[in-house]
């Protein structure tokens, strides 16, 4: 293809407008969209083009008075049936080179983009999960997650605030307590966790903050920034990079962000604390997709839906986000710890990064 030239053919997310609209919350937005599409009508979706984890979208679709395409924003809740096609109508493929402020990049990105609206959902944001998390602390081989960390973070900052993204219950704040930083808040974007974080450390710091929306904390404030697992369940790489900015703009000047990811071979062996052996399909999964595992030291064995994402792929998200990796961990498990390990001496399954601001 000559540069500069409309492509022939392009690869584009899919999907139908549903034929009832959704209850709650968006559903004014909603409306606005059936003024202009009939139920069933095909849309053209753009990638996300704001910090709204792909709420509002642009779409090329038929309007149902003209019939002729127009370009417009609606609500991605009243969209159903993702797929992901290869577009050839030479207007569809105009409009989506002209009308946004994102082209898609590869078969791979809209892929992702099926995955995050089909299946995937926020697996922590659930009242019985919330409560089996928790009774949780850092058992068999979530030790490993914890027993580095206190030398790592200690190396790179000494007290100040600390910023826990993804608390979760607050295991990892209160984590972040004992190691004496002055202040130490927990955000998290699921209620139910919040809640029981709240319950346990009544005078913790705890906000729950909208998806992809840290507006709410002050920036350059924070000494250190902790992803304990967080990351584990953010689809897309297009989240990744816009979450690890935002959180790039928290740090103070020589401020460290610690993420703390599962590496691909979580969800590929067996563990003290985890079972993979029931998703073989785990073993097709490249980055970017969806993978199953069930934590064996809480009751409620409902496998976690997480995202798969590579050490290559990271530090893609790193660059793109402005952070340079200054170290990365792999801890393994050593014999003479009080744990049955199962294949934590061999293999790691967890990767830590130290991060900072790049340039
Ligand atoms: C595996 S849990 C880890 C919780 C805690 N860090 C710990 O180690 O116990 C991951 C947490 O990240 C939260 N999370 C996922 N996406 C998020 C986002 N965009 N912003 C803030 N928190 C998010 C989930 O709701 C969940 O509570």
């Amino acid at each position: 293809m000559p540069t500069g030239s409309t492509p022939e053919s392009q690869w584009c997310l899919i999907g139908n407008i549903a034929e009832e609209p959704p209850s709650g919350p968006g559903g004014e937005d909603v409306k606005i969209g059936t003024k202009h599409f009939s139920p069933g009508t095909k849309v053209y979706c753009f990638p996300a083009e704001w910090g709204d984890g792909y709420d509002q979208i642009r779409v090329v679709a038929r309007h149902r008075g003209s019939k002729r395409y127009v370009t417009m924003i609606i609500s991605s809740s009243w969209v159903t049936n993702w797929r992901a096609k290869v577009v050839y109508s030479p207007e569809v493929i105009r409009r989506l080179e002209e009308g946004g402020t994102r082209k898609w990049e590869s078969e791979q990105e809209v892929r992702e983009y099926v995955q995050m609206n089909n299946d995937f959902s926020n697996v922590y944001d659930d009242a019985a999960r919330a409560g089996a998390y928790a009774g949780l602390e850092f058992p068999g081989t979530y030790y490993l997650a914890c027993r580095d960390l206190p030398a790592i973070i200690g190396e790179c900052v000494s007290g100040g605030c600390a910023l826990d993204f993804g608390c979760g219950t607050g295991r990892s704040t209160r984590f972040l307590l004992g190691l004496g930083f002055d202040s130490v808040s927990g955000v998290d974007i699921a209620e139910h966790m919040v809640a029981l974080a709240r319950e346990r450390d009544p005078t913790g710091e705890y906000l729950v903050v909208p998806d992809g929306n840290l507006s709410q904390l002050t920036p350059n404030s924070f000494d250190l920034v902790l992803a304990a697992f967080t990351f584990d369940n953010i689809p897309t790489m297009e989240k990744k990079v816009a979450l690890f900015e935002s959180l790039k703009h928290l740090l103070k000047d020589g401020g460290r962000i610690v993420s703390l990811v599962s590496s691909p071979d979580t969800y590929l062996n067996e563990w003290t604390s985890f079972s993979t052996k029931g998703f073989p399909e785990n073993r097709e999964a490249k980055s970017g997709d969806m993978v199953r595992i069930v934590m064996l030291d809480v009751d409620d064995k409902r496998p976690i839906e997480d995202i798969v994402w590579t050490d290559e792929a990271y530090h893609e998200v790193y660059e793109r986000a402005g952070l340079t990796p200054i170290n990365t961990y792999r801890p393994l498990g050593k014999e003479a710890e009080p744990f049955a390990w199962v294949s934590e001496t061999r293999i790691a399954p967890w990767v830590i990064y130290v991060l900072e601001r790049a340039g």
